[in-house]
């Protein structure tokens, strides 16, 4: 199939090139400023020129504190900007795949969200979010929305990185690192994802679903887990969102439960997101493969 990966140059979509291309698609990414998805004119060229299959929407306004003071800005990429997508994929005849987020949630059910569960964005990101869950399904009836969340891949920033960096720091001063621990979620990993998204466009089941790894965790279960995979000899120490927040202020809130159910996925016989731990296991060898590249 011929692709094209908008957003290219994000976290998610560096691998998604990667994916695509290793199944032997006929990949191209474009991402800002070759491609303003907020600009009509701008996704209508580059969706001319691409004359793509699939296009997989990578790009998006990800700065979650920004967005509750950007709230324009977040609107125009993250739901505007996915309406554009969607149109011209409609006139060109291309299927799209978005990614969409866990922060549609308030985060107060006792259980994992499944896709039929009601969205309540407590954020302006998770607002936004929502709105171009909405305009992708209003502009293009040939579209797969995956919602994701605590995604980590080794070409992007994310909590692995700031939590194994803070580790190492800890760890020559001798102090502990305290995380949260009334948070949860499921941790998700880049590859995974682009894995689902190749083999869910091999079919014509389009709407909407839940996609991350299995299991949960909190982020202070993660934080533990990613300090034992790098053996890095440092405490790390449960503290709540609260305790947190006294230190470290944020301006948007986020759910306390993040965890999402592939329930979608598992009814058609399509879920093949693994485990949460096999993602860190994964990441860890990932990297070592590339830093292993770059000294031969
Ligand atoms: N990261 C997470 O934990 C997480 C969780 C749940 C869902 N998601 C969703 O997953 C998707 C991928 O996330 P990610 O972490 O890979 O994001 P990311 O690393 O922030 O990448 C987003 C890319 O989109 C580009 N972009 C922003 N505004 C644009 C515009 N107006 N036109 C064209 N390109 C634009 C960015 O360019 P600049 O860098 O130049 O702005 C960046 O290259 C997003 O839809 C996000 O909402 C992410």
């Amino acid at each position: 199939m011929k692709i094209l990966v908008i957003g290219h140059l994000g976290q998610l979509g560096k691998d998604m090139l990667r994916a695509a291309s290793s199944a032997e698609h006929a990949v191209s990414g474009v991402d800002f400023p070759d491609i303003d998805i907020t600009v009509p004119a701008s996704v209508q060229n580059s969706i001319a020129a691409h004359a793509p299959d699939v296009i997989v929407n990578c790009a998006a306004f990800t700065a979650v504190d920004q967005c509750e003071t950007k709230s324009a800005k977040a609107f125009a990429a993250n739901a505007e900007g996915v309406a554009n997508i969607g149109l011209a994929a409609t006139e060109h005849g291309a299927t799209v795949v978005h990614l969409s987020t866990d922060y549609v949630f308030d985060g107060t059910k006792k259980s994992p969200y499944v896709e039929t569960d009601s969205p309540n964005p407590l954020s302006v990101y998770g607002k936004s979010k929502l709105a171009g869950e909405q305009r992708l399904m209003e502009t293009c009836s040939r579209s797969f929305i995956l919602r994701i969340a605590w995604l980590y891949g080794t070409r992007g920033n994310n909590f692995l990185k700031t939590i194994r960096g803070i580790a190492l720091k800890r760890a020559e001063t001798h102090e502990q690192v305290n995380v949260v621990n009334d948070q949860v979620g499921t941790p998700t990993y880049t590859v995974h994802v682009c894995r689902q998204i190749l083999s869910l466009i091999e079919t014509d089941l389009y709407g909407l679903y839940h996609s991350t790894n299995e299991g949960l965790c909190s982020w202070f279960d993660f934080a533990r887990a990613i300090v034992r995979a790098y053996r890095i000899p440092v405490v790390v120490a449960p503290c709540t969102t609260a305790e947190f927040l006294r230190l470290v202020p944020q301006s948007a809130p986020r759910p306390a439960n993040s965890v999402l159910e592939n329930e979608r996925l598992k009814k058609a016989g399509l879920n093949i997101m693994p485990p949460w731990e096999q993602g860190l296991e994964e990441y860890v060898l990932e990297e070592k493969s590339q830093e292993g590249n770059r000294l031969s």
